[in-house]
């Protein structure tokens, strides 16, 4: 049986205080659940969150992770530093890195590893737009996304990371998937993977992402391919992240 995650994406939200308050709320309502739980904050938050959430069940997590290991990439952000404040989680290849920033599938594999090589777990993030969906294209999108990390970290590498389904057309658009188009593609993931290593296939979990709100998650977590979910908006509000986090299986 696979453990269910919730991880919140904050993205650029907020100002110090606020993630402050944000991530004190969270943690004040946690409970004892059987599931994980984690935050991606800005990465200048990361110190300031590290303290509040030291001790406690809510994991941290980056939004972004350098591709290199260290040297001169101004503006970049290395794994090692990540890891000086306790970053359990990076994401890689969010669909907003990919389409307004430029970052690639290879680019994306390589921030994968680098995130490895530090004992971050990344969380891959997939999924196709809504012209790649209407061209029949999704299937064909994923697997390119995948390779990309299986060819360059192999498939053993996912028993040590997290992928996030996320439909581009899904995201931040108030236009969930339905449980059954979000499960259809979970399936086609994990079986994809398991057609290389079926205990992998088993043990990876698979997180849904694109407007996941309090009153459509547990719909979505009750299907048997999907481990939880990758939430933006609704994780900005301590009240309806816990909501989300208490409808995991
Ligand atoms: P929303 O939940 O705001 O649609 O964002 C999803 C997302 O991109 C999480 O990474």
């Amino acid at each position: 049986m696979r453990r269910s995650l919730v991880i919140g994406n904050w993205k650029m939200n907020g100002t110090l205080a606020s993630a402050q308050l944000l991530a004190k709320g969270i943690i004040a309502g946690l409970g004892s659940a059987d599931a994980d739980i984690a935050v991606c904050v800005p990465y200048i938050y990361l110190p300031a969150i590290n303290e509040l959430v030291k001790d406690t069940a809510l994991g941290l997590g980056s939004q972004n992770i350098a591709d290199k290991a260290s040297g001169a990439y101004t503006g970049e952000i290395s794994a090692s530093m990540l890891k000086e404040f306790n970053t359990q989680y990076a994401l890689v290849g969010h669909s907003e890195r990919r389409s307004y920033y430029g970052d690639t599938n290879a680019s994306v594999a390589a921030r994968y590893v680098q995130a490895q090589e530090q004992g971050i777990i990344p969380v891959l993030c997939v999924g196709e737009t809504l012209e790649q969906r209407e061209q029949d294209q999704t299937f064909a999108v994923i697997n390119e996304q995948l390779d990309a990390v299986i060819n360059l970290a192999g498939i053993g590498s996912l028993s040590k990371a997290v992928i996030a389904y996320e439909p581009v057309w899904a995201i931040g658009t108030g236009k969930t998937a339905t449980d059954e188009q979000a499960q259809e593609v979970h399936q086609y993931i994990r079986q994809y993977i398991a057609a290389k290593d079926q205990a992998i296939a088993d043990k990876v979990q698979i997180l849904y992402g694109g407007s996941a709100k309090p009153d459509n998650a547990k719909g979505l977590f009750a299907q048997p391919d999907i481990d939880g979910g990758l939430i933006g908006g609704a994780s900005l509000e301590a009240e309806s992240f816990l909501k989300i986090f208490q409808s995991v299986k």
